[in-house]
């Protein structure tokens, strides 16, 4: 069968090989993908991104199903339109898709139901906004509620900053309508983890465990960025922590959003926040939810899947999640984001990637900010590669991974040399590898 991934990055790139590999699937078509996924076989690029576009070249190609890989096209409803046209495809409507699309949506959806998450209010109006910091104080944070490409939230340890966010948001309105209103929320402190399930509408499959490293610095220093790297699984989520977020905030939210009256189906991804403590007691919080599968924690997870895939996505479509089960490989996974000079600022583009280590069983390299330029691999974006190992140990997945990046290279190129450094023992931020 053909199947068609929406989207460009390397959680499409990573989909997309895992899906391929798949002995009933002929070939997955990817709109628009970037330059590995135009390189790899049975992996086809698609020029298009208008929806309409994708529902003719869906029925025209007789794609089995598709599967949607970012928030934005699924904020814009292309689930709906999907259905609408009697097509099959993978990801939350609309509606539902306001679980991430608005944050004020999300915290309301997640009081109503009983799902921990930190305190917060909300505002448009910059006066109470300002009076609001005034009376909470510093550390606190502040959100634009809209979509706003991972760049809308501030962590601010003093309340200047968060003053200065509320201007930024709601006087200049530099987030545009996504920033035209505001949740201040509580400062949580603890482990964070991504935690990604498949849902049906009413049936929940669980994958693997991951952790996010969301700041561009060895050591969780400097500048948010959209992560540098994940491994896959986190130790931190022991199986007793598991089942209490399953119990106290993936069941809770996939019971209430069919309540709402708008069964969830898709991906969702909560975003955690773990307190210190013991497992049966430390504080959970969901810091956000995603509609989709999170870059990079995608390239690492789909690097331990041993079951066919395309089964799975099948039977979630067809709303039996509950006959399907995933084999994972019990090894772990681990993935390093080489990204671009300037990133996350103002990533430079361009760049020739002048050599690529050749993927093996145990190492592939997936593409995101990479287009081909005549036959050369150019970088397009701000995260360029994710070098992905398995190893039988984190230490060896993260090898395997450094070694890979010796033999790979762009001018500018940037990457944090301690990915993973939470699971190992003694623990220290910054803390580099073996291999450099
Ligand atoms: P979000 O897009 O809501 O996940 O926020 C991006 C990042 O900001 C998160 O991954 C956290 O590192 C941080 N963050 C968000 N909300 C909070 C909070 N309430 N307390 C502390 N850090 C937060
Ligand atoms: N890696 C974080 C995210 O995909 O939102």
């Amino acid at each position: 069968m053909k199947l068609l991934v929406i989207g460009s990055g390397g959680r499409e790139h990573a989909m997309a090989w895992r899906l391929a590999r798949s002995p009933r699937v002929q070939t997955v078509y990817v709109a628009p993908g970037n330059g590995g996924t135009a390189r790899a076989s049975q992996i086809q690029n698609v020029a298009l991104s208008e929806i309409d576009d994708l529902i003719d070249f869906a029925r025209k190609e007789k794609i089995a199903y598709t599967v949607v890989g970012p928030e934005a096209p699924l904020a814009a409803g292309i689930v709906d339109a999907f259905q609408a046209a009697g097509l099959k495809i993978f990801g939350p409507i609309r509606e539902a898709a306001q679980l991430e699309s608005s944050k004020d949506y999300a915290k309301a959806f997640m009081v109503r139901h009983a799902i921990p998450t930190a305190g917060y209010a909300t505002f448009t109006d910059p006066e109470a906004a300002h009076r609001h910091i005034d009376e909470q104080g510093a550390p606190i944070v502040v959100k634009a509620d809209g979509l706003a490409a991972g760049k809308g939230v501030v962590v601010a340890t003093t309340v200047e900053e968060a003053h200065a966010a509320i201007d930024d948001m709601l006087g200049k309105g530099s987030f545009g309508q996504a920033g035209a209103r505001v949740v201040i929320e509580e400062f949580l402190e603890g482990e964070e983890a991504s935690f990604i399930v498949m849902c049906d509408g009413h049936n929940v499959l669980p994958l693997a465990t991951s952790q996010d490293h969301k700041r561009l610095l060895d050591g969780d220093r400097g500048p948010n960025t959209g992560g540098m790297g994940a491994y896959s699984p986190a130790p931190v989520i022991s199986p007793a922590l598991h089942n209490r977020i399953m119990r106290e905030v993936i069941n809770p939210t996939i019971v209430g959003m069919a309540r709402d009256g708008v069964p969830y189906c898709g991906f969702l991804y909560a975003g955690l926040m773990i307190g210190p403590g013991p497992d049966a007691t430390r504080t959970l919080k969901v810091l956000e939810f995603n509609c989709r599968m999170g870059d990079p924690e995608t390239q690492p997870i789909m690097m331990r899947i041993k079951s066919d895939f395309s089964e799975t996505l099948e039977l979630a479509i067809a709303g039996r999640l509950n006959e399907a089960d995933i084999e994972w490989d019990r090894r772990t996974a681990l993935g390093v984001v080489l990204a671009a000079a300037n990133y996350p600022a103002t990533p430079r583009t361009g760049d020739t990637i002048s050599r690529l280590a050749q993927d093996t069983d145990d190492c592939v390299i997936f593409h995101a900010g990479t287009r081909l330029d005549n036959g050369i691999l150019k970088t397009s974006g701000g995260r360029v590669l994710c070098v992905t190992a398995l190893g039988d140990s984190l230490k060896r997945a993260q090898a395997t991974a450094y070694e890979a990046i010796v033999r790979t290279h762009f001018e500018g190129q940037q990457y944090r040399r301690d990915i993973g450094w939470r699971a190992l023992p003694n623990a220290t931020a910054g803390q580099a590898p073996a291999a450099e």
